[in-house]
């Protein structure tokens, strides 16, 4: 059952933020936090509520862990990978927390919400003052004031899903773009995957929550609205409302701005949705439809809960309905069992679609999902070159999708200066791909229509209209 934090809950964490803010005030200069987010975008998003409660609470920000008073790693459980950067980082602070014993490091987010984590954490990381998992992010302040009167460890992992907190304090990353949670957690249970583990059950924010926040952010000059959720075609489903609903009525607020969404779920999304995108100008043409393998068998042992039959006719309608679509997915390779026949029906399906770009990921066995049970008798290295073979295929598939784009004009939303280089300025079409053009400085954070003239690797050349 979802519950929403109530005011009353609310208001004691914000006492405690006065609180930290007051012991913070009677420093010579205010103290730093290095906040850093690893993972998917939901997990970004928390780092912005993270970094709102602490700017109210007094503190500035770095870049760097150097010279902090906090360290706080926001983490991600999806690869063995991501937590292996994790307590690499958390290792590395042992010098620094020599020199500054008064420094408080702190790990919350994905990673800690399994027990066996945490059991690692406790035993071995003794320089970890703050543990708290993703279902109590709303109580950091209260973490973080009992951290630094007791001087004790905290840690902070109750078995409490379900609930939405509105209201906190954000520090959003960008003026331009926002990311907007609209659901949390995940009903799926693919049997690779750890997210529903880590983030709880399905829970939707009320749609007059979210369209209050979106009304706000396109008053104050946003330009992009990023709708998250885990599956977020399943949006609704439990208050009477959906994806399509939001999408239209999103859509029906006043000025120039884009609408783009992650990650739709194949089994989910349906002709309606489509045919609702098609009909909505505001909503991106950019559709990432996580296939993951291009195998019945394996999809089967997955649990995705559809075919390739079914995945390849939702392609097929989605390219009719949207002519100027951008495609994108993920793809595990060596998901336990799988053998070359499978993955070469990946590959096969990579053709059949051709992806403008792919999200590809060597199968990771996660504690407690039911793949980690399941035998994996192919090599690493047997994974390794297949790995290889389907980047490989997908190289010369996106080089030739991008040159199709040439001599036509894309409305591109300008975001900046070129990365490579400065002269130039670089945007997002509204296929979400990269297009950099000459053009006046002024023309940063609003929208321009761009000639392309040249397709490089990774990005576009043009040249304003
Ligand atoms: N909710 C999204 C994706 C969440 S995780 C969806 O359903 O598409 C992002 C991607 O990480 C997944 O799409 C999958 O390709 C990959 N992934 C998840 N668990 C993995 C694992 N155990 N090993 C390798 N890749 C994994
Ligand atoms: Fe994981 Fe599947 Fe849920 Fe995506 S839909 S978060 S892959 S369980
Ligand atoms: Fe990772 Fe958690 Fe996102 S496991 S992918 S940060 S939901």
């Amino acid at each position: 059952m979802t519950t929403k934090i109530t005011a009353a809950e609310l208001a004691v964490q914000r006492e405690y933020m006065d609180k930290v803010a007051g012991i913070n005030a009677q420093r010579e200069c205010p103290p730093i936090a290095h906040v850093h987010s690893f993972g998917c975008q939901q997990n970004v998003s928390d780092g912005e509520k993270i970094k709102g409660m602490l700017a109210q609470m007094g503190y500035g920000f770095s870049e760097s862990p150097e010279g902090a008073d906090l360290v706080l790693y926001n983490t991600c459980a999806v690869r063995e990978n991501a937590e292996d950067r994790v307590f690499g980082n958390v290792g590395a602070l042992k010098k620094a927390k020599k020199q500054n014993p008064d420094m408080l490091i702190g790990v919350c987010g994905c990673m800690v919400q399994q027990e066996h984590i945490t059991a690692k954490m406790r035993r071995s990381y003794p320089n970890v003052d703050i543990i708290f998992g993703t279902h109590v992010l709303h109580t950091m302040p209260q973490i973080i004031y009992e951290a630094l009167t007791t001087r004790k460890r905290q840690i902070s992992i109750p078995d409490c899903d379900g609930v939405i907190a509105e209201g906190l304090p954000l520090k959003r990353e960008s003026r331009l773009k926002a990311s907007i949670p609209i659901m949390y957690g995940c009903n799926n249970f693919c049997t690779y995957c750890i997210v529903p583990y880590v983030r709880g059950r399905e829970r939707s924010r009320e749609p007059e929550d979210i369209l209050r926040e979106c009304r706000e952010l396109i008053e104050c000059g946003c330009k992009e609205l990023l709708l998250l959720g885990q599956n977020v075609n399943s949006y609704g489903k439990n208050i009477g409302t959906s994806f399509s609903e939001l999408l239209r009525r999103i859509n029906d607020i006043d000025g120039e701005f884009r609408i783009s969404y992650m990650t739709s779920h194949p089994k989910d999304a349906t002709r309606e949705l489509v045919d609702t995108i098609a009909s909505c100008e505001k909503v991106t043409r950019h559709f990432h439809l996580p296939v993951q393998s291009g195998s019945n068998r394996i999809l089967k042992l997955m649990n995705r809960g559809y075919t390739r039959e079914h995945y390849l006719e939702l392609i097929d309608y989605v390219k009719g309905k949207l002519p100027d679509v951008a495609l994108t997915s993920d793809i595990i390779v060596g998901f336990p069992g799988e053998n070359y026949e499978d993955f070469r029906e990946t590959i096969s399906l990579i053709e059949q679609v051709r992806y403008d770009s792919l999200f590809t990921f060597i199968y990771s066995p996660r504690n407690g999902t039911k793949a980690a049970q399941m035998p994996d008798p192919v090599s690493a290295e047997e994974k390794g070159k297949w790995f290889r073979e389907l980047l490989d295929v997908q190289q010369n598939i996106g080089c030739s999708s991008y040159k199709d784009y040439v001599g036509k004009t894309l409305r591109v939303l300008c975001e900046g200066e070129g990365r490579t280089d400065p002269s130039l300025l670089t945007g997002k079409s509204r296929q979400n791909i990269i297009v950099d053009f000459d053009g006046s400085k002024e023309l940063i954070g609003s929208f321009a229509d761009v000639e392309i003239t040249e397709a490089l690797a990774w990005a576009l050349r043009g040249k304003i209209k």
